[in-house]
């Protein structure tokens, strides 16, 4: 069987939230779209977050850099319009919309775990990120991105100890090594990378984001990833493992997590589809046919999305 592309994969996520919103699903507690997959990036400040969903995504659109935490969770959707046009939106400013992506999916950069209360913040600031954190990734849904610096020692992970406690069998967590470049001369991470330190059930990937002077130049996306590349492909460490490294490895690997999750709810989705299609029917039954312009219209405009949508879901289950 073919796998399906992260496109494609995507389309169908989207028509599904689009489906649901019009048979009146808005995404609460139990509904479709609350269980279709989201991606959230978890890890301490300056883990290396928001650069690695940008990797990820391929685009840059995040704030990002040394000086910049992220307060709030930025919660993004990437789009694929019918017209072909892609733009990704960010939930807390709907109006501000970022053209040219090459993916739709929802995405959540979280903000960072900190140790510390710092200036003027209040003392519970520490437990209140955390807990906000932990409301996120503690949704089954929610596929989670465990950012941890290569510089700094695993065992003091938060984010490892985060994805621990919501997701103790490690399947919807990929740990993720970012700042392999800024490890002490003479040290390596292979006991991380090859699952030796912690094991997960997904692969460890190493990165290597963009610098603060990357940033400060300017350096593009595509010269980035060719860099990363580059970084390991000739590592004497991690020659070996380049083919399982670096951030486009990151985001196939995700694919290939995503598709099989989406696959696992369509026959659920499937049968909500076919329950509406009966209960439209039945109203349609009701009303008499052929239909008026008002009312009637909408529920038989509802009836035929619900019949083309069952189609493309049984299309993807061949
Ligand atoms: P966040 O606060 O966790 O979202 O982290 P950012 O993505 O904003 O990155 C914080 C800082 O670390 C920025 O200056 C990045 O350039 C830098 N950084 C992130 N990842 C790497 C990496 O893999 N290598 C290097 N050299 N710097 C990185
Ligand atoms: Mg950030
Ligand atoms: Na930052």
């Amino acid at each position: 069987r073919r796998m399906a592309t992260m496109e494609s994969l995507i389309g169908l996520v989207n028509r599904i939230q689009r489906a649901c919103t019009v048979l009146g699903d808005h995404g609460g507690e139990g509904s479709l779209w609350e269980a279709l997959p989201s991606v959230a990036v978890v890890g301490g400040q300056s883990s290396g977050k928001s650069s690695v969903l940008e990797s990820v995504v391929g685009r840059d659109f995040l704030p990002r850099g040394s000086g910049i935490v992220t307060r709030r969770p930025l919660v993004l959707q990437l789009h694929k319009t019918d017209a072909g046009t892609e733009y990704a939106e960010f939930l807390h400013a709907p109006r501000k919309k970022f053209t040219d992506f090459v993916v739709n999916l929802t995405l959540i950069d979280l903000p960072g775990l900190t140790k510390v209360a710092v200036e003027d913040q209040p003392e519970s600031i520490v437990q209140d990120i955390e807990n906000m954190v932990q409301s996120y990734v503690e949704k089954p849904n929610c596929i989670i991105l465990a950012i941890s610096p290569a510089n700094q020692d695993i065992a003091t992970s938060d984010a490892i100890k985060l994805g621990r406690e919501v997701d103790p069998a490690g399947e919807r967590t990929f740990g993720v090594l970012t700042k392999l470049d800024l490890m002490d001369k003479g040290t390596n991470a292979l006991d991380v990378l090859e699952g030796r330190s912690y094991r997960l059930q997904h692969p460890w990937v190493g990165i290597v984001n963009r610098s603060q002077a990357d940033i400060n130049k300017n350096v593009d996306m595509i010269a980035a990833r060719r860099k990363e590349q580059e970084y390991f492909a000739t590592s004497p460490d991690y020659g070996h493992l380049a083919h399982k490294m670096g951030s486009e490895y990151l985001a196939k690997l995700l694919s290939q997590h995503l598709e099989s999750v989406i696959r696992a709810r369509i026959p659920s989705i499937i049968a909500l589809i076919n329950k509406t299609i009966s209960e439209l029917d039945a109203e349609l039954d009701r009303l008499g046919r052929p239909i008026g312009v008002d009312s009637g219209a909408q529920l038989y405009t509802i009836l035929e999305m619900c019949r083309a949508f069952d189609r493309i879901f049984k299309e993807h289950l061949d």
